[in-house]
């Protein structure tokens, strides 16, 4: 096919040398007049190109051959590393380039700026861009309630120990749930309630309970995509949820760490079902952009304003200006609505590669999660294995997973739970990963049985 000669042609002109890193590829023009061809073919061969990471695409500008490429051969592919360990976003996707233009401006638009210090809040033009962001998502609010955080993190270490209006004190999360989350928790020594995530979600009437009887302040909640389960709550479930917060005057802290990459237009957060600010809804753009920006945001109630700048101030005065303006210029340009579009299909095609995987390859005795959330998952390992053996196992074959131990309360810890990232395993990998997860399982328990017979 016509599409195939060019991808061929281009992948050559690459590893040859004739494109370099850096390198700006033909016109799409230009090059349906090189093959006789129509547009369409062009434009379908460098989504191909682009699939494979060889180069990548700058609005109203063109393609480009990506930094640090290099051919890998088969024998070299054969013996690379497994990283479902990492979980940052894929290097690959990442809008390097684009976001670089962005800082230049921002230089140019903010520098009397960057002398001085700036709002608490974060930089008024930004919360503007936010809150139309935000829109997509389903959060309505006026930028006045939206505070720039350095990191999501930032806005839940703070929220964990600030007073709040319910003059309640402990806190409910989600078991297992974001390890950053619970060490928060830990750090200011405050009382926390788990309730288990299972493959179906949550309990309700054991949440109920805790609201009822342990002075709960606020329930964090991972709404869609969970660190670690991969699970995401149905809309009736967030209804129930926010609900019974309203019943017994408990705050939701959301954490939509990765709402942006829901292709379900139809999911609501669950701000959208109480925006009187009994949610506290809180976004990264770690995950979906670069974890270095350290740039989040949390949507407050007004009754919060004033505690948690004094905290914020405490804690970095604010948030650095210079990736402030880049991120609102990124955002205001488009760029960012077209990085998404590309950030979902990607991770939905790897998702799907998972699924396929764990559903072919895993043995009966083994339950898995989150396998279609594009990002973490995790798998359950059959008695008597344990997570760590497994993964010292794993480390020889060069596959690597995160133990999800410190995923944990001290009192819900499991042992023989592991948590895979997809983000950062190149497609063609996925499958050979859960391969070697999979024959690792089935080899050490077959060890433990020849050990107890013999
Ligand atoms: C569920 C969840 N929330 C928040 C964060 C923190 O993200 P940020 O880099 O914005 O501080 C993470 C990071 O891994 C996470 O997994």
């Amino acid at each position: 096919m016509l599409y195939e000669e060019i991808v061929g042609e281009m992948v050559q002109r690459i590893e040859t040398g004739v494109l370099k890193p850096g390198d700006k590829l033909p016109s799409i023009r230009t090059l349906s007049q090189d093959f006789a061809c129509s547009k369409n073919t062009v434009i379908k061969a460098y989504d191909e190109l682009e699939k494979k990471h060889l180069i990548y695409s700058v609005p109203q500008s063109g393609y480009y051959v990506v930094d640090g490429y290099r051919a890998r051969d088969h024998a070299e592919e054969a013996a690379a590393d497994i990283d479902f360990l990492s979980a940052g976003p894929d290097r690959h996707a990442m809008p390097y380039r684009d976001f670089q233009h962005c800082i230049n401006q921002a230089i140019e638009r903010y520098k009397q700026d960057m002398f001085t210090y700036s709002d608490i809040e974060g930089l008024p033009s930004l919360r503007v861009q936010l809150a139309r962001h935000l829109q997509e998502l389903q959060v309505f609010t006026i930028p006045e309630r939206i505070y720039v955080v350095t990191g999501s993190q930032q806005a839940l270490h703070l929220l964990v120990s600030l007073p709040f209006p319910n003059g309640k004190r402990n806190i409910c999360l989600e078991q297992p749930t974001h390890a950053g989350f619970i060490e928060s928790v830990r750090q200011h020594q405050m009382t926390a309630y788990g309730i288990e995530v299972r493959r179906d979600g949550i309990d309700l009437k054991r949440l109920e309970e805790l609201f009822r009887h342990h002075d709960i302040k606020l329930f964090y909640t991972v709404s869609r995509f969970h660190n670690p389960t991969g699970y995401s709550y149905s809309n009736e479930e967030k209804r129930r949820i926010v609900e019974l917060a309203q019943q017994y005057d408990v705050y939701i802290i959301e954490d939509d760490y990765m709402g942006d990459l829901d292709s379900n237009r139809k999911a609501d957060p669950m701000f959208a079902y109480d925006p009187s600010g009994r949610v506290i809804y809180v976004k990264s753009f770690s995950k979906v952009m670069l974890p270095g920006l350290r740039l989040g945001l949390a949507v407050l109630p007004d009754e919060l304003r004033d505690t948690f700048l004094q905290a914020k101030f405490a804690a970095d005065v604010h948030s650095p200006m210079l990736t402030q303006g880049a991120l609102e210029i990124y955002l205001q340009s488009g760029m960012f609505s077209a990085h998404i579009d590309r950030m979902r299909q990607l991770y939905s095609r790897k998702a799907a590669l998972l699924q396929q995987a764990y559903e072919a390859l895993l043995p009966a005795s083994v339950s898995y999660s989150g396998s279609l959330s594009g990002f973490y998952s995790t798998i359950e390992l059959p008695a008597p294995l344990k997570a760590k053996q497994l993964l010292h196992h794993l480390r020889e074959d060069r596959v690597f997973a995160d133990d999800a131990r410190r995923m944990y309360l001290s009192e819900f810890v499991k042992e023989n739970v592991i948590r895979l990232s997809i983000s950062q395993v190149e497609e063609e990998l996925i499958e050979r990963g859960v391969q070697k997860i999979a024959k690792g399982i089935v080899e050490l328990l077959r060890q433990r049985t020849q050990v107890r017979f013999v």
